[in-house]
C-alpha cells in the first residue's frame, strides 16, 4: 500500500485548513463527553495527538505507516507502527479521524471494528468519520499536479466500484540536479451508511449519533462523524 509515499506528500496537499477545522470538531466532542486517556488509531503525523495533549489529554497513537510514525515519535510523541489487532492496553475513547475507516477493505472492516471493541474500557467511546459517497463522487476524484522547487508531485484519483484509486507519483531532486522517481497508489473503500451502522451495531457498539459534517463543500455533507459507544 501506498502509505508512506502518502506520507510523503500529505504536506504539499494544503488540506490544513480543513485538518485543523475536522479535528476541532473531535475535539469539541471530547471535551463534550469529558474524555479522557485516548488511542489515536491512525495518527498520521500526530497533529490531533498534539491538541490533545495541549488540552491535558492524554494519547497514545498508531499508525500502518512507519514513516508517519517516524514523525510523532521525533516530536515525543508516544506512538507506534502497529495494527489495532496489537494494541494491548484498554482506552476511554478510540478516535479514527479522516478517512481511516476508507482505507480498510470491508474483508478486514469487522475484524478492525471487534478490535476496535475490544481495547475500549466498559462505555468506552469510538468516534471516527467516514466519506460520503459525495465526498467520493465529487470531492475526492481528479488531478492535481504540485510543481515546488525541489519536487514535483502528480495525483490521479478516480472513483469506480466503490473504490477510490489514488495514483501518486513524486519525483525529487537531489544533490547532482538529477531526480529520483517514486510511484504508488492508495486504495479507499466506500462504506454505505446503512451497511456500516449494522456492521458497528453488531461488533457490540450503539451508535450515538451520526453527524453530517461539510467540510469540503457547503453543498453536501462529504463525510459522516459517527459517535458510537461500547455495549
Ligand atoms: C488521511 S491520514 C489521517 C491522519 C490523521 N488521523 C489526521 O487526522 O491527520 C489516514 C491515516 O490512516 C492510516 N491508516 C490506514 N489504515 C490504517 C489501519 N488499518 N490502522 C491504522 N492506521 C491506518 C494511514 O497510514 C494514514 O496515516
Amino acid at each position: 500500500m501506498g502509505l508512506d509515499l502518502y506520507s510523503k506528500i500529505e504536506a504539499y496537499l494544503e488540506l490544513e485548513e480543513e485538518v485543523k477545522e475536522l479535528h476541532s470538531a473531535f475535539l469539541g466532542l471530547i471535551f463534550e463527553k469529558n474524555l479522557n486517556d485516548i488511542i489515536d488509531i491512525g495518527c498520521g503525523q500526530g497533529a490531533f495527538m498534539m491538541h490533545l495533549l495541549a488540552n491535558g489529554i492524554e494519547v497514545y497513537g498508531i499508525d500502518l505507516s512507519v514513516e508517519q510514525i517516524k514523525v510523532c515519535q521525533s516530536f515525543n510523541l508516544r506512538a507506534d507502527a502497529i495494527d489495532v489487532k496489537d494494541v494491548e492496553d484498554t482506552f476511554a475513547c478510540a478516535t479514527a479521524i479522516f478517512d481511516v475507516l476508507n482505507y480498510i477493505p470491508k474483508t478486514s472492516l469487522e475484524d478492525f471494528l471487534k478490535n476496535t471493541h475490544k481495547i475500549l474500557n466498559p462505555d468506552g467511546y469510538f468516534i471516527f468519520d467516514v466519506n460520503t459517497l459525495f465526498g467520493f463522487e465529487e470531492i475526492a476524484q481528479g488531478s492535481l499536479n504540485i510543481n515546488q522547487k525541489d519536487k514535483f508531485i502528480a495525483i490521479d484519483a478516480i472513483f469506480e466500484n466503490n473504490e477510490l484509486k489514488t495514483d501518486m507519483t513524486l519525483f525529487s531532486k537531489t544533490k547532482n540536479n538529477t531526480y529520483t522517481k517514486e510511484q504508488d497508489s492508495i486504495i479507499q473503500y466506500y462504506h454505505a451508511l446503512d451497511y456500516l451502522k449494522n456492521l458497528i451495531s453488531s461488533c457490540g457498539f450503539k451508535i450515538e449519533q451520526v453527524i453530517n459534517f461539510n467540510l469540503h463543500s457547503d453543498e453536501d455533507a462529504d463525510k459522516y462523524i459517527f459517535i458510537c459507544k461500547k455495549i
